[in-house]
């Protein structure tokens, strides 16, 4: 089997260096952060980690709006528009100690950057409340950069917008392919139609707050006035996020502002070369023909 064997280790780092190594698991590629033993053991832990019948989660690939949508949902199920003294890392399955959620109060909403294949062995079985966020995938490239830019500590990427552009469209950044990330969520739900799913977009979110905020509202069975919904909405705006983020949130805030960065549709425009645009549309459609997936680019 392949995770018992030691794994081949891939290079992916351009010629200046920038970039990193992986090695695969199920087929996925793993940026290997420590060693691909122990990122095995850490997706074999949460594999194994135990759900609880009203546990929520949230599965995005990186940058989609996971923590805006972590606090929406967290105050939907606490019934009012008050933060969480915490940030959304005590409850993200693949962080490291993601086992403090087992400390958290019910309802729970997890969260994920990870694969379906690599979560819990239970979620379909338990029918665990899965909301999947996607959002156009060449903000989610500025952003990305962005991250790795910021957080040079860890992700010891220290390149240009265009060198980390190449690496995104061939899928190797840390979380693997966009492309490839969106089509193996869309296979999990059609492959486990008994799965309660809600699909969302970053862009109608930011578009029309209220509504998704009441669509995931129903999906997850809280009901709720149309008055919390919009208090909800603005608690949750993309300012007051930012501000709350680093004023009440006890842990893991975010002082930079890597998270909380602009919150906006289209900033892409502001990075992506004509050249580059071309190369995006080409290599997106390909890799999504089929899906029927539409993103909005602005
Ligand atoms: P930008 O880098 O484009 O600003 P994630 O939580 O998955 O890491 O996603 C982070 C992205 O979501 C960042 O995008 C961040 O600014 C954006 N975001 C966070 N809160 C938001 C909000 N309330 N409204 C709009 N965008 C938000």
């Amino acid at each position: 089997m392949e995770s018992q064997q030691t794994p081949e280790i891939l290079d992916y780092r351009n010629e200046n260096g920038q970039g990193w190594s992986f090695y695969k698991h199920n087929g996925l590629l793993r940026t290997i952060r420590t060693t691909p033993e122990a990122d095995m053991e850490m997706i074999r832990n949460v594999q194994k980690f135990e759900l609880r019948d009203d546990d929520v989660i949230i599965a995005a690939y990186p940058k989609c709006g996971t923590h805006w949508l972590w606090e929406i949902v967290t105050m939907l199920r606490a019934g009012n528009s008050e933060y969480h003294k915490k940030s959304k890392e005590i409850a993200m399955l693949g962080m490291p100690k993601f086992e403090r959620a087992n400390e958290l109060p019910s309802p729970r909403v997890l969260n994920s950057h990870l694969h379906f294949c690599h979560l819990p062995e239970k979620l379909v079985e338990k029918r665990i409340k899965t909301i999947f966020i996607m959002r156009n995938p060449k903000d989610v490239s500025v952003s990305y950069f962005n991250h790795v830019n910021g957080l040079k500590e860890i992700f010891h990427f220290d390149g240009t917008y265009s060198e980390y552009l190449d690496l995104f469209l061939e899928g190797k950044v840390p979380g693997g392919g966009y492309a490839d990330y969106v089509k193996d969520w869309q296979q999990a739900k059609q492959d486990n139609p008994d799965l309660p799913f809600l699909t969302l977009f970053y862009e109608n979110l930011k578009k029309d707050p209220v509504k998704n905020i009441k669509t995931v509202a129903e999906f997850i069975g809280e009901s709720v006035t149309d008055e919390l919904c919009e208090q909800i909405a603005e608690a949750c705006s993309f300012k007051k996020l930012k501000v709350a983020d680093t004023e009440v949130k006890e842990e893991m805030a975010d002082p930079t502002h890597i998270i909380y960065r602009k919150g906006e549709v289209g900033d892409w425009k502001n990075w992506i070369t004509v050249a580059q645009n071309e190369r995006f549309d080409d290599v997106i459609d390909r890799n999504l023909e089929g899906t029927g997936i539409v993103f909005t680019y602005e």
